[in-house]
């Protein structure tokens, strides 16, 4: 019998798709070792693992596997990833093949992707169909890839933003820049300290950026947040506008702007009138920010489309290709 699923691991989270059932995991790619993590004793992975952070004995150690959108640490990768598989079939899966279509950060290394083929193998993958990340999410946006019109395709996600332009099954260009939103939030942090002499956690600054972050210069939406008051060196409160949180990340968003910019330039002029009727889309949690849709439409005048539950996208879109084994082949000639 064979078990087909997909997975799909980025800086921040992980998800995993089994066929007949949907995504069934999105949890953080984070796991957390009792004692030093050579010795391999698990505590904890995904949610679990991050709710550990700052609130255990220094006998616990927190590893993000993934750093920048491509595996850092291996090891602690593998025992994450088995840990998940382990949560949702123990002892279901004992007996089947397993196939699993795997996502992959754009222009990866054959090094690079030794490590993640060793990795699927250690945790007993028997077929692997690994499809690079971007690719699968227009797959996941419903994006008619197969034409010979020109898709433009955008994943902000935690560490890397990931940029191409898809056409007849094929990524004609790609690149991933190294902004995501674990580089917006210690932005924000700094800005905090600088300005309020306020110390806040990534954690509490993700929560804020997800809530209230916004890219109008005019949202007058705020939170009140608790953190560390540095000048006093107490705990206490701050009252944090929107406006603090577009400052701090609205200089990333622009260097989004400009690593679209420049694969649009690197395109045939050719493809212009697929740029203006198709637009450009963008998918990822980063995308998720109030107000992507109208700095993006100022900056390229072309109907910019922001998907809703973009962060889903890929897991879905390789959950998609489980069943379309027509669009999976067509794929896999131009791999
Ligand atoms: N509403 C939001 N505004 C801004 N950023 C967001 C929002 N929602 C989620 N994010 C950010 O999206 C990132 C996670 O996106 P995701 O696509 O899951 O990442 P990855 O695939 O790289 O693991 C996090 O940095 C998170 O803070
Ligand atoms: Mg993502």
């Amino acid at each position: 019998m064979t078990a087909e699923l997909a997975i799909t691991m980025g800086t921040t989270n992980t998800a995993i798709y089994v066929a007949g059932n949907g995504i069934v995991l999105y949890e953080p790619t984070a796991i957390a070792y009792f004692g030093d993590p050579k010795l391999g004793k698990v505590r904890a992975v995904g949610k679990e693992a991050v709710a550990l952070l700052g609130r255990s004995s220094d006998n616990t150690s927190v590893i993000y596997p993934i750093t920048d959108g491509y595996i850092t640490n291996p090891e602690a990768c593998k025992d994450m990833l088995s840990e998940f598989l382990k949560k949702l079939f123990t002892p279901k899966l004992f007996g089947y093949k397993i196939k699993a279509i795997v996502g992959l950060p754009i222009g990866i290394t054959i090094e690079e992707r030794r490590i993640y083929d060793d990795i699927f193998a250690k945790i007993g993958l028997n077929e692997i169909i690994a499809v690079e990340n971007i690719y699968l999410t227009a797959v996941g946006l419903n994006l008619p890839i197969h034409s010979h019109k020109m898709h433009f395709v955008v994943n902000i996600g935690g560490g890397i933003t990931e940029i191409s332009a898809i056409s007849s099954s094929d990524i004609v260009k790609g690149c991933s820049i190294s902004i995501g939103g674990n580089m917006m939030d210690k932005a924000v942090r700094d800005y905090v300290l600088g300005k309020f002499d306020f110390k806040l956690s990534l954690r509490t600054i993700s929560k804020i950026k997800e809530t209230i972050g916004s890219l109008y210069s005019n949202d007058t939406s705020c939170m009140t947040v608790t953190g560390v008051d540095l000048a006093r060196r107490v705990p206490g409160e701050l009252r944090i506008k929107a406006t603090d949180i577009m400052e701090a990340i609205m200089p990333y968003y622009l260097r989004i702007a400009d690593g679209v910019e420049s694969v649009i330039k690197s395109v045939s002029p050719d493809v212009g009138f697929d740029l203006i009727s198709g637009g450009l889309h963008f998918a990822g949690g980063g995308s998720n920010v109030l107000g992507l849709n109208k700095l993006m439409s100022e900056r390229f005048s072309v109907p910019i489309n922001v998907h809703a539950d973009g962060e889903f996208s890929a897991i879905y879109g390789a959950g998609k290709l489980l069943s379309d084994v027509v669009l999976l082949n067509e794929i896999l000639t131009k791999h």
